[in-house]
């Protein structure tokens, strides 16, 4: 479980996040949504460690977060994997190497430095790709993978970590409505079958309304809605984007035309196991 004491982190005069607090219970898929400048990604950046805290607490599993340092802090970014709307490989590298290399926070510096990864790590990356439908790509350099090819990497490298927590900051941004439909169901699917705690900025309402649970609406650096997508009111979407433009649902970059969950259960795909290390 993850709690958050009075987080607030300012950049020169600028307060970018002010003062949130809330907690996440393990296994929650949680959506944070909010204007262009509102403070997600720095919310997200201070829950993973790659931004400080100016003042306040974060908590995961009765540990302060923002306390770690050295190998603590080290295990900590193995334990909270992060995704990002850029995806963030290594372009020259193959496919199977940039999975593989979300297990260095695992091993000696030694053999990370080696670049030397062992045939059970090998085949447990050829199966993160599988599950998410890539293996053929697994020798390309990932450089020359489509958008939505390289977003699936990455949670192919994020689930080599064997993470606790999964955040992902726009994840579905730069991509056409198929593959930001196929991103968003690999996250529901290791959020579903793992338990795994996640934790995604969008930009999308319609996107945060039908996968996630729990929606968390930011404006100016603080938390003006938390509930869930029944309870996100015209009233309360105005709260977050503001009542001056006409807000839409499927206002902004990708729009996901997808079936209502009871629509799934009828039509609901074999699952895909991921192989254990
Ligand atoms: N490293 C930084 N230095 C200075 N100001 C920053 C820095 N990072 C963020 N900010 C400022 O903090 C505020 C919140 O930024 P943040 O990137 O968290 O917003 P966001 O909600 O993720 O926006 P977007 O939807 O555009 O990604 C903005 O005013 C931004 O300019
Ligand atoms: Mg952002």
């Amino acid at each position: 479980m993850f709690e958050l004491r009075d987080v607030t982190r300012k950049f020169g005069s600028k307060t970018a996040v002010e003062s949130v607090s809330f907690s996440i219970p393990t296994g929650q898929m949680v959506g944070v949504i909010g204007r262009s400048g509102a403070g997600k990604s720095t919310l997200l950046r201070m829950i993973n460690r790659l931004t400080d805290l100016s003042s306040g607490s974060v908590f995961f599993d009765g540990n302060e977060v923002s306390k770690l340092k050295g190998e603590a802090l080290r295990r900590w970014h193995r334990d909270c994997a992060m995704i990002f709307q850029q995806f963030n490989l290594v372009p020259r590298l193959d496919v199977l190497t940039n999975v593989m290399l979300g297990r260095l926070n695992h091993r000696s510096t030694a053999l990370s430095i080696l670049n030397i990864f062992s045939r059970e790590e090998r085949i447990m990356a050829i199966a993160a790709l599988e599950r998410l439908g890539i293996e053929q790509t697994a020798l390309q350099p990932a450089g020359t993978l489509s958008g939505g090819q390289q977003q699936r990497v990455a949670i192919a490298r994020a689930l080599m970590q064997q993470p606790k927590v999964l955040l992902a900051d726009e994840p579905i941004a730069s991509l056409d409505p198929l593959n930001a439909k196929i991103v968003m169901d690999a996250l529901r699917d290791i959020n579903e079958r793992e338990g795994i705690t996640v934790i995604t900025n969008l930009h999308t309402l319609d996107t945060a309304r039908t996968y996630c649970e729990r929606i968390i609406g930011m404006a100016n650096g603080r938390v003006v809605f938390d509930g869930t997508p029944a309870e996100l009111t015209s009233e309360a979407v105005n709260r977050i984007y503001g009542a001056d433009g006409a807000i839409e649902e499927s206002m902004t970059s990708t729009s996901i035309d997808i079936p209502s969950k009871a629509a799934r259960a009828v039509s609901a795909p074999a699952p895909i196991i991921l192989a254990g290390p």
